[in-house]
């Protein structure tokens, strides 16, 4: 069902569940000080309580009122798809945070977003909207198939302007970040404003298994010279949907490509749409391209990742793959 922001609002004060637009994917929204409000998320979403939700909030002045401390300098990303995770006061419902003493705290940039979230004047726990284990939406169509009869509301803001998740970073000090999740803020952008990326991280994502990502098709992941010929592909190119970035492999013998002009912003706008549409259609295996890891590339190389049922790679001319057990197949 349809709701204004208003009726959003309104919803979410009496302790609804609302799916709201942002500008990475949509969320399930509600009232993160509510403990029963945010229980109903997790069992909409079939989400085990040990897996934490993101608290979204307006501006950083009210980011301060539940985080302990914030970082200054990430006023040069909020509002925008930057995740942080910060030790928090207490104040909010415990199974936000699923008992951790780190909440991880957003800003969206969304004008409908920021229109809610002002109205509401509470913040907004919200995990992509939809079931666990399929594919973020990135538009209200696709919400309204996973989730429609479970919730109370979809507030329709269009379709979604960077397509994939925010990038989840965790500080280590004054201006150094863990990358816990790549997303629409970038390495790049992280370090032309000064911030040091360091390797690896302390804490986990826990909701970050492999199959998190998956769409309903097979997905096999190519890391293949762009040169490969198409002979060299097993299967049938007449059930096979190609995905590519960029070069074409003439891999299968419907071929969407992303990027066609290399611009890997539209493609990250594209990939869980054309996640969602490869399952309306009938062929048996999606073959995806592997991106250029760049700029965004990284966060949907990352998400190609964890989709793919298997990895393909070339070894001495032959076509082999892996399944996710890294038996060959
Ligand atoms: O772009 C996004 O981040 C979207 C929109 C709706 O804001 N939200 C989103 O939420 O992707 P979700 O729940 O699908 O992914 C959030 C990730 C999960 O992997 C979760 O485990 C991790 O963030 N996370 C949330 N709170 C955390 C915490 N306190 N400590 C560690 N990880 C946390
Ligand atoms: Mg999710």
């Amino acid at each position: 069902m349809n709701v204004s922001v208003e009726q959003a609002a309104e919803i979410l004060k009496r302790g609804g569940i609302v799916a709201i637009p942002t500008e990475t994917v949509y969320g399930l929204a509600a009232d993160a000080c509510n403990e029963e409000a945010v229980l109903r998320v997790f069992a909409a979403k079939k989400r085990p309580a040990s897996n934490p939700l993101i608290c979204h909030l307006p501006d950083t002045e009210s980011v301060e009122r539940y985080a302990a401390s914030v970082p200054s300098w990430v006023s040069q990303f909020w509002p925008g798809p930057l995740t942080v995770l910060l030790s928090h006061k207490g104040n909010l419902a415990p199974s936000v945070t699923a008992g951790s003493s780190y909440c991880a705290f957003r800003v969206p940039h969304h004008t409908t977003a920021q229109r809610l979230l002002r109205l509401v004047n509470t913040p907004l726990c919200a995990p992509s909207a939809n079931t666990s284990g399929r594919v973020s939406p990135v538009n209200a169509q696709m919400v309204e198939h996973d989730l429609g009869p479970r919730i109370d509301g979809i507030l329709d803001g269009g379709p979604c302007s960077v397509g994939v998740e925010s990038t989840i970073v965790e500080p280590a000090g004054e201006s150094e970040v863990y990358i816990l999740r790549p997303g629409g803020v970038t390495r790049e952008d992280l370090e032309r404003a000064g911030i040091t990326v360091l390797p690896g991280g302390n804490k986990k994502a826990p909701g970050q298994s492999a199959s998190h990502y998956a769409p309903r098709v097979p997905l096999l992941l190519l890391s293949l010279p762009p040169e490969t010929r198409a002979e060299i592909f097993p299967y049938n190119p007449a059930r096979t949907l190609a995905l590519t970035f960029g070069a074409s492999a003439g891999m299968g013998s419907v071929e969407w490509n992303l990027a066609p002009d290399g611009n890997l912003e539209n493609a990250a706008r594209a990939l869980y749409d054309s996640f969602d549409r490869a399952a309306e259609m009938d062929i048996d295996l999606i073959v995806a391209q592997d991106p250029p890891k760049e700029g965004i590339g990284t966060a949907l190389h990352d998400r190609l990742r964890r989709a793919a049922t298997y990895l393909g790679f070339l070894d001495r001319g032959t076509l082999r793959a892996m399944n996710r057990e890294g038996s060959l197949v």
